[in-house]
């Protein structure tokens, strides 16, 4: 059993094959499609990548072996998604391993903005001594408006509260407030309260440039804002506006809507040289924790699905997450989504003699998958009339 790990992941994601007995190379770089081709052809059936790979259509052709593919990160648009479901290769990412990285990142944001360390920090570098307590501030007691309340605005939520700022939030979906965290009915409700202004929603289509002139108009006077979500939800044209008219206190920003794409490219961007504006590249995430956390927890998805079948997490195969695996009695079906295949699955394993003892289904785009589970090792006989059958994808046993 092998596995290919590209971009320098972190070991964590070795140690975590290895004892599933997997033989792991690691390779610092990416590859380029003829070289990743080349790379997975000596029978690697799992292969790990960061945001810098690209697995087109044609390497998952070439690539008979491959399994599953673990994107060592958040994002997945560096693999081609559809092609990878269509010949059942499960790919895995890791959603959540960054979130307290984003959180602790936005705290100390706040906290430097709030005592304007930006501008102090400055003028200390360019030799000047000033310090005035003018428009420097606590923030306990002040009012934290968290727009986008899921993963990361939750804990946000949290922390902030730990640290005594009042928490209110805003989000389109039904979400519980955490602690003593307020709901507001509506976006312009927060903006009218809050002293600093967090976003956190997440990237879809209808949320490009959703915070631009008017809602920075609606903010409080004086008021901090700060996006650490996606580039494209604000109109930082609008937030350089409202800074140079000092309607905006401070600003600290992390993504942009083009952003460079290798380490080293020039940066460019209407926020350059404004005071009391923090901007970093894309780094919320981006900690030594969080890159353990995403190397054991994405290895860890590969293992599963290879070794036990789970595809719990998987962003383009059915869901299943089967229970503690029972050597040598499970089955797992990758199949088209058509009426009537679990009643024929069940049919099969009944003119075999094979008891049922559990069984997962889940369906996602035209798939379908289910984990069979049997009360003895599964007939030679079902597992081929199964792996015949039209709508059959894959057939696996463990
Ligand atoms: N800066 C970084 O390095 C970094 C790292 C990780 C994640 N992120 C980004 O942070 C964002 C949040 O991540 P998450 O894991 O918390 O996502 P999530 O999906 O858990 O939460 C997003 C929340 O925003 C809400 N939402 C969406 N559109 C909204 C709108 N227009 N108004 C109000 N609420 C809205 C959703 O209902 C959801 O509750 C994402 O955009 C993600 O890409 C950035």
């Amino acid at each position: 059993m092998k596995a290919l790990l590209l971009e320098n992941i972190h070991p964590a994601a070795v140690e975590t094959l290895e004892s599933r007995g997997y033989e792991v190379e690691l390779r610092t770089g990416s590859l380029s499609e003829d070289e990743l081709i080349a790379a997975l052809a000596g029978g690697v059936q799992l292969l790990g990548i960061r945001s810098n790979t690209t697995v087109t259509k044609r390497v998952l052709d070439e690539s008979p072996d491959l399994l599953a593919i673990g994107c060592f990160c958040i994002g997945t648009n560096q693999v081609d998604l559809v092609a990878a479901a269509e010949k059942g290769i499960g790919v895995f990412n890791a959603p959540y391993s960054n979130t307290r990285s984003v959180v602790e990142l936005v705290i100390a944001e706040l906290i430097a903005l709030a005592r304007r360390l930006p501008e102090k920090t400055q003028r200390m570098h360019e030799g000047t001594w000033d310090k005035s307590a003018k428009g420097s501030h606590e923030v306990r007691g002040r009012t934290l408006g968290i727009v986008g309340y899921g993963n990361i605005g939750t804990q946000l939520s949290t922390v902030a509260e730990a640290l005594g700022l009042n928490v209110v939030f805003y989000d389109t979906a039904d979400r519980p407030a955490h602690g003593t965290a307020r709901r507001m009915r509506s976006l312009k409700d927060l903006l009218a309260v809050a002293d600093v202004v967090s976003l956190h929603v997440d990237g879809r289509p209808g949320n490009a440039g959703f915070f631009g002139a008017a809602e920075f108009a609606a903010m409080k006077p004086r008021a901090l804002f700060l996006n650490a979500s996606r580039g494209m939800v604000v109109d930082y044209e609008a937030l350089r506006d409202n800074l140079i008219s000092g309607h905006i206190a401070g600003a600290a920003v992390d993504v942009f809507p083009a952003e460079p794409k290798a380490q080293g490219d020039a940066f460019d961007s209407v926020l350059r040289g404004l005071d009391n504006v923090i901007l970093t590249p894309h780094i919320g995430g981006s900690t030594q924790e969080a890159q353990e956390e995403i190397g054991w927890f994405v290895a860890e998805k590969l293992a599963r699905f290879a070794l036990e079948g789970s595809t719990a997490l998987s962003v383009n195969l059915p869901a299943v997450l089967p229970p503690e695996l029972p050597s040598g009695r499970r089955i797992g079906l990758l199949h088209r989504n058509l009426p009537g295949v679990l009643a024929e699955l069940n049919a099969t394993f009944a003119t075999a003699g094979d008891n049922v003892v559990d069984q997962h289904l889940a369906t996602k785009d035209g798939l379908g998958y289910v984990v069979t589970d049997a009360a003895a090792p599964l007939s030679a006989e079902a597992i081929d009339t199964l792996s015949k059958a039209e709508y059959c994808m894959w057939v696996r046993t463990w």
